[in-house]
């Protein structure tokens, strides 16, 4: 029953500046197809497809036995920072203590309580595109003004010093990278990244760097760009277990950053999730310290998909994809198609992907770019098959 007298909702201001994404119409759709039975085929999920390996749900278990269950420190348990300092020093380079590092409830987490600790009203923030959806999100949460740096297709999307030096705006004070990045796979090399941090440090500016997919590297090492001497103070590190350990479900993210700034962020996460679930923390102790054959082996089928979805892709007429080096994303670009068709928005295409060929992806403009989509591809080699099977058929129509 309707109440008789009702209270005007007045949202806050800063929560109406963010919103769910012009692509949750297509996620919700696929879901309603899906309920019904329709038979999709879904490259829309950025999440592995593997389970999490024994070793650390067994340790999980071992937590709930031994009651580990009640709260712990803020930051994160002792043992765990220093079992993340270990596995980035060993498995990255980089020489961090456990007062540089903070556990948060998801890497995601970790961006926001970072981006809150440093982003001021209207301030820039560089943010490279095609970029992850929640970077801008989080900078117009905060107020914030995120600044857009156009990246080069035929390059394969990786970022350079020279696009990030073309597009500064007087006053950034934060650099976000993503590499290995969603959506489009682009890692940008050690190189490069040096010339990126030396342009940041020369203009006062911090680089944030978000190595949720530093492990699906497909050529060369993973690489993160605090394993260079002395880079640490103006570098902080994102990470996640999400990815890495099939870990998506349980939130375990972490932070590596100047002491200020992880005190900062501790402050805030204190007053927020209070800390990260106990019972995930020994699970990613497990995780970190463990054995890292499954990674190697989910990095082996990721290869495996990665060749077959990018020679399928170029193979369908009036679509061209650049080869991703990292993540499981493919992104590739339709703009030939969408003029032929007089399609507008990529919006439209997914749309009528789903409808029509039954095949679900994630249109490009959630990312920034108006002529991509983005298909993830951890989901089986049977699916990517049949879903190239659609895809093909639909676009050569
Ligand atoms: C680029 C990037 N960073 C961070 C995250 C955060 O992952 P989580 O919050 O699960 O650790 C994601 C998840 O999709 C991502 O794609």
């Amino acid at each position: 029953m309707a109440d008789s007298v009702s209270t005007p909702v007045k949202l806050a201001e800063r929560v109406e500046r963010i919103s769910v994404s012009a692509t949750f119409a297509v996620v919700q759709e696929a879901t309603r197809l899906r309920a019904q039975g329709v038979d999709l085929v879904d490259f829309g999920p950025g999440e592995p497809d593997f389970p999490t390996p024994d070793h650390i749900k067994q340790a999980a278990v071992r937590a709930l036995e031994e009651n580990f269950t009640k709260y712990t420190p803020a930051a994160g348990t002792a043992e765990l920072r220093q079992a993340v300092c270990d596995c980035h020093a060993r498995e990255l380079g980089s020489r961090y203590q456990p007062a540089e590092c903070i556990i948060t409830v998801g890497g995601k987490h970790g961006l926001f309580c970072a981006l809150s600790s440093l982003v001021e009203r209207d301030q820039p923030v560089l943010i490279p595109a095609p970029y992850w959806v929640t970077f801008p999100e989080i900078v117009r949460y905060l107020g914030g003004r995120p600044v857009f740096v156009p990246t080069d297709e035929a390059s394969g999307f990786r970022l350079t010093a020279a696009e990030l030096e073309r597009s500064w705006v007087e006053g950034t004070r934060v650099v976000i990278v993503n590499s290995p990045a969603n959506p489009s796979g682009a890692v940008t090399n050690a190189e490069e990244f040096e010339r990126i941090l030396d342009l940041c440090r020369r203009r006062d500016a911090l680089l944030l760097s978000d190595e949720c997919y530093s492990h699906f590297v497909y050529d060369g090492a993973p690489f993160s760009i605090a394993s260079l001497p002395e880079t640490k103070s103006s570098v902080i590190i994102c990470g996640s277990l999400s990815k890495t350990f099939a870990m998506t479900g349980w939130r375990v993210g972490y932070t590596l950053a100047p002491e200020p700034i992880v005190k900062a962020m501790t402050r805030l996460q204190s007053h927020s999730t209070s800390n990260p679930t106990s019972i995930a923390q020994k699970a990613a102790v497990a995780a970190l310290r463990g054995p890292m054959d499954t990674v190697k082996e989910m990095l082996a089928e990721y290869t495996r998909r990665r060749d077959s979805v990018i020679t399928g892709l170029n193979q369908i007429p009036h679509l061209r994809c650049t080869e991703p080096q990292g993540a499981f994303y493919a992104y590739p670009n339709v703009s030939e198609w969408m003029e032929r068709k007089g399609v507008a928005s990529t919006i439209d295409l997914a749309q009528r992907l789903l409808a029509e060929a039954r095949v679900a992806v994630v249109p490009g403009q959630a990312f920034g770019t108006a002529h991509h989509f983005r298909l993830s591809y951890a989901t089986s080699m049977e699916r990517i098959q049949e879903g190239l099977r659609r895809l093909y058929t639909f676009f050569s129509a």
